[in-house]
């Protein structure tokens, strides 16, 4: 592992370099144990702690399969799909790896009592498989979380439609948290020369989700003037919805829940911000009755700040808890797109409000190759910036996924997988210095 990491870390090591090292026979990885699925039944979630069932282990190197690289990682982040099979909710992820498992022999790899956790990297390609010529070892990459087989005809429009789509690192082995990761080639995208490692790693999942969810016609197809409402706008997700809004010409009206975190948002740019417990709204009065006079009251703070116009676009993910007060907000025809349902998936909504308004309900999940390139893209021109607030070791991945479940993180956290330390693997200081203070946004609030 050192030689890989000696070879990374002077720059200048050449394809065949590093097509000539030898790979290591194992390596270090957070994982999940499956004889400990059971360990926080009948907890309460927000009593699940992730440093209780993510482990740091030396796992063996999978074998390398056509049309797949193995890379070494140099760092990854924390997804809340992280937190999610951390704690074993809403099922365990070891059900989507037995199912994998059955497919083929070559994905029958995937079904084993360990989880290697993690759906982003930053890294460099270390060997590739047959059939591949697009990437090479040596090759410095980012991965988006798209993992599909092809083999019907469903996903050939659109590669999200596949059946057999998956979430690299969550419903797949071999993730990201790790020293080394297997992905697929068509997972991978160059990455962005003037970032660090950390920096490249932490947008990959939420940035291709949120351009997708907002930007592409396979989600809201958001348009300059749109008024866009943004949940948990200072958030993994949010944080690239609110600027993809701004870099588009929209209008985001950013929702969060403190000083610190409306902060950020003006930080990025936007105006209109709702802090909702300095507003205190109860969209739901019991377990079972939401209050549509609290969607009245949220509705009118929104139109403070818009002039009296309503949203063209509501950006959901919280699902249960603001579902009702997103689709009451929207404009007559307007779009409520959602992508989650962190507090909840059984939503209410009065539907009065979404038939006789002509409104939609928009269903997006991740974001397909070209999307998640798109994205990627964005920010290898400096035009989208990473939103990566701390960064932490791989032994503390724990402590990293607890932050982001107990909602007390900002943007993205990061963390260090081969990287000795922050701060490497820029290769363009000239167009780096030029966003600084954009990339540093999120850092240290
Ligand atoms: N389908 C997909 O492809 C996809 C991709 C990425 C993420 N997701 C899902 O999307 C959700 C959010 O992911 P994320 O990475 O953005 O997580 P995150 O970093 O935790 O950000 C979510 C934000 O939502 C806000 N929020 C949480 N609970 C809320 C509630 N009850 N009411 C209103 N706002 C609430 C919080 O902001 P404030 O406290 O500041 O309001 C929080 O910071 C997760 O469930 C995740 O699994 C889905």
């Amino acid at each position: 592992m050192q030689e890989i990491l000696d070879a990374i870390l002077s720059g200048n090591a050449t394809s065949a370099d590093y097509a000539g090292l030898a790979l290591p026979e194992s390596y270090r990885a957070v994982t999940l144990h499956k004889d400990e699925e059971q360990m926080f039944a009948g907890l309460a979630s927000r009593d699940k702690d992730p440093r209780k069932s993510l482990h740091l282990d030396e796992v063996p190197l999978p074998e390398l399969g056509p049309g797949e690289a193995l890379v070494a990682v140099m760092a990854s982040s924390v997804n809340y799909n992280t937190v999610w099979s951390s704690i074993f909710e809403p099922v365990s992820t070891f059900g989507f790896l037995e199912r994998y498992g059955r497919l083929s022999p070559l994905t029958k790899r995937h079904d084993l009592p360990y989880h290697v956790l993690g759906s982003d990297l930053a890294g460099v390609v270390l060997r590739t498989g047959a059939g591949v010529n697009a990437w090479k070892p040596g090759d410095e990459v980012v991965a988006h979380c798209l993992s599909v087989e092809l083999e019907s005809p469903d996903g050939h429009n659109d590669t999200m439609m596949d059946p057999e789509q998956r979430i690299w690192g969550f419903e797949t082995n071999f993730g990201g948290l790790a020293q080394i990761a297997l992905v697929k080639t068509n997972q991978l995208l160059p990455k962005p020369k003037h970032l660090t490692w950390e920096e490249a790693a932490s947008p990959g999942l939420v940035n291709s989700t949120a351009y997708r969810q907002l930007v592409s016609r396979n989600g809201a197809g958001m348009k300059q003037g749109d008024n866009v409402l943004i949940w948990g706008a200072s958030g993994g997700l949010g944080s690239y919805a609110t600027q993809y809004a701004l870099a588009g010409g929209a209008t985001p009206i950013c929702v969060v829940s403190s000083p610190q975190k409306a902060e950020i948002c003006r930080a990025m740019g936007a105006e209109a911000i709702i802090d909702r417990n300095a507003e205190g709204y109860r969209f739901w009065k019991d377990e079972h009755n939401q209050d549509p006079r609290e969607w009245k009251r949220f509705g009118a703070k929104i139109r403070e700040f818009t002039g009296g116009e309503d949203v063209d676009i509501v950006f959901e993910h919280p699902g249960r808890e603001t579902f009702g007060a997103s689709v009451y907000v929207t404009r007559k025809g307007g779009t409520i797109v959602t992508c989650a349902s962190t507090s909840g998936y059984m939503h209410q909504y009065d539907n009065r409000y979404l038939w006789m308004s002509l409104k939609r309900i928009v269903g997006s999940h991740f974001a397909n190759y070209r999307e998640a390139f798109e994205a990627n893209r964005l920010v290898a021109k400096g035009k989208i910036h990473p939103t990566l607030s701390k960064v932490y070791s791989l032994e503390e991945t724990g402590q990293a996924a607890l932050d982001v479940h107990q909602n007390r993180h900002q943007g993205k956290v990061g963390v260090l997988c081969l990287a000795p330390q922050e701060g490497l693997g820029v290769r363009d200081q000239e167009l780096r210095a030029q966003h600084l203070t954009k990339i540093n946004a999120f850092r240290d609030i």
